[in-house]
């Protein structure tokens, strides 16, 4: 079977690496792919801001599966198109993936469905904002409406703050049409969880669960990124409140695009904020998580095509993943400048001692190869990857890695896990 993956993450690295794991596999293909991806898959040049690109891409490759990797081609339309053509592809439809290219979507059918979600308003002038803070207290949350790699959302510490940054948005200035209208939120206190699921329009089948570190800095300070690392173990989601979460969010939430006329196919991330007053959802990403697919498919045993298939045809079954107990790291580490003006091209050293090391995956991310070398082409640059039987170890293994592993400039947060090591000790 020949099966191209769309993307050029470390999240794209990960699922080629677990696909090539299915016997049933021939030819995995990735598109644009990366330096590391391409010693795995073969790389096919691709623009995936173009949903021309895409099709001609699949067009020449004739995979008999596409998994989509990042949203971009989602918002497109690139599962619409492909299901036109009768080509099998794994992803929601343009209309499903609202739910993650645009907030304000999100939140008002958050909000028909009685899913638990922060209280919000929806302003497009920069009256409606000052008028709408009023009403509520600082710190808030100001978020735009569109896709915006992550630069759109900002925990304003004052009213003054999230003026500034909802006039900045509405301006068009930092993200254009993407901030056009804006969310105002309250700000939510716990602890994120990232919780996954596999849906085939029917049913849905849970991911282990995963927590990410969003900030650049130890001790979750200094601005948001894409994510700095995350890690997954047993300890994190017990069943009982994986039950909770699948009643309360992710069938809901299921059901409730079905009755819509959005049936939602492919995988749902839920961004979750564990309150006191229970879990809330802060986001939905229609797609799987960049870092959190490194640690959750280091831990899958099962086969991952066919669960992914099972999803394309309409089959999901309780027993579609097995998974190992034991717990699993990806700590990022980033260019010089992340998550501001980065530097590239420079040489990577040391990634096959670092893959020495029992049970680590480096999963590559911003990274070119040349002449057998590696280079940096982007802010996050590697994963590095550890799976050990306790999440001690797992961490331990991770931090080995990254430190045999150089380029200059190169930054990486030196506490992924560190608080719920911390948790889990105590409770012993
Ligand atoms: P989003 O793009 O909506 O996931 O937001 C990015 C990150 O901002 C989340 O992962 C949280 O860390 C943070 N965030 C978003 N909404 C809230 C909220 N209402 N309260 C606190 N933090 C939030
Ligand atoms: N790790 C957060 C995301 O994938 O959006």
């Amino acid at each position: 079977m020949r099966v191209l993956v769309i993307g050029s993450g470390g999240r794209e690295h990960a699922l080629v690496w677990k696909l090539r794991q299915s016997p049933r596999i021939s030819d995995i293909y990735c598109a644009p792919g990366n330096g590391g991806i391409s010693g795995e898959a073969e790389c096919a040049p691709a623009d995936q801001k173009s949903l021309e690109s895409l099709v001609s891409v699949a067009h020449r490759l004739r995979p008999d599966l596409t998994i989509v990797g990042p949203e971009l081609p989602l918002q497109l339309g690139m599962v619409d198109e492909f299901t036109r053509r009768g080509w099998p592809i794994f992803g929601p439809s343009k209309a499903a993936a609202q739910l993650e290219t645009s907030k304000i979507f999100a939140k008002e059918f958050m909000q028909r469905h009685r899913i638990p979600t922060a209280p919000y308003a929806v302003c497009s002038s920069i009256s409606e904002v000052k008028a709408t803070l009023s009403r509520f207290s600082a710190p808030v949350v100001v978020k735009a409406d569109g896709l915006a790699a992550g630069k759109g959302v900002v925990l304003s510490k004052s009213k003054e703050e999230a003026t500034l940054a909802a006039n900045e948005m509405l301006s068009g200035k930092m993200l254009g049409e993407a901030g056009s209208r804006v969310v105002i939120e309250e700000c939510l206190k716990g602890d994120e969880l990232s919780f996954l699921v596999f849906s085939d329009g029917e049913r849905v089948v849970p991911l282990v669960a995963a927590q990410d570190h969003k900030r650049i800095g130890d001790g979750d300070t200094g601005p948001n990124t894409g994510g700095m690392g995350a890690y997954s173990f047993p300890g994190l989601l017990d069943e009982q409140m994986t039950h909770w979460l699948l009643q309360h969010i992710a069938r809901p939430v299921l059901e409730g695009m079905k009755a819509e006329g959005m049936e939602y196919k492919g995988v749902l991330y839920c961004g979750l904020m564990i309150t006191p007053r229970g879990p809330m959802v802060l986001e939905f990403n229609c797609r799987f998580g960049d870092p959190e697919t490194q640690p959750i498919l280091m831990r899958l045993e099962s086969d991952l095509l066919e669960a992914i298939e099972a999803s394309v045809e309409g089959r999901l079954s309780d027993g579609e993943f097995h998974w190992s107990k034991d717990a699993a790291v990806c700590v990022v580490m980033a260019s010089g400048g992340y998550p501001g003006t980065i530097e590239v091209g420079k040489r990577i050293s040391g990634i096959e001692p670092a893959e020495a090391i029992e049970g680590v995956k480096v999963f590559h991310a911003g990274t070119s190869a040349r002449d057998g070398d590696y280079y940096t082409s982007g802010g996050r640059v590697l994963g590095v990857s550890s799976r050990a039987p306790t999440l001690e170890a797992a961490v331990e293994r991770a931090y080995q890695a990254v430190k045999r592993i150089h380029f200059d400039g190169a930054h990486y947060r030196n506490d992924i896990a560190a608080r719920a090591l911390k948790n889990y000790r105590n409770q012993r």
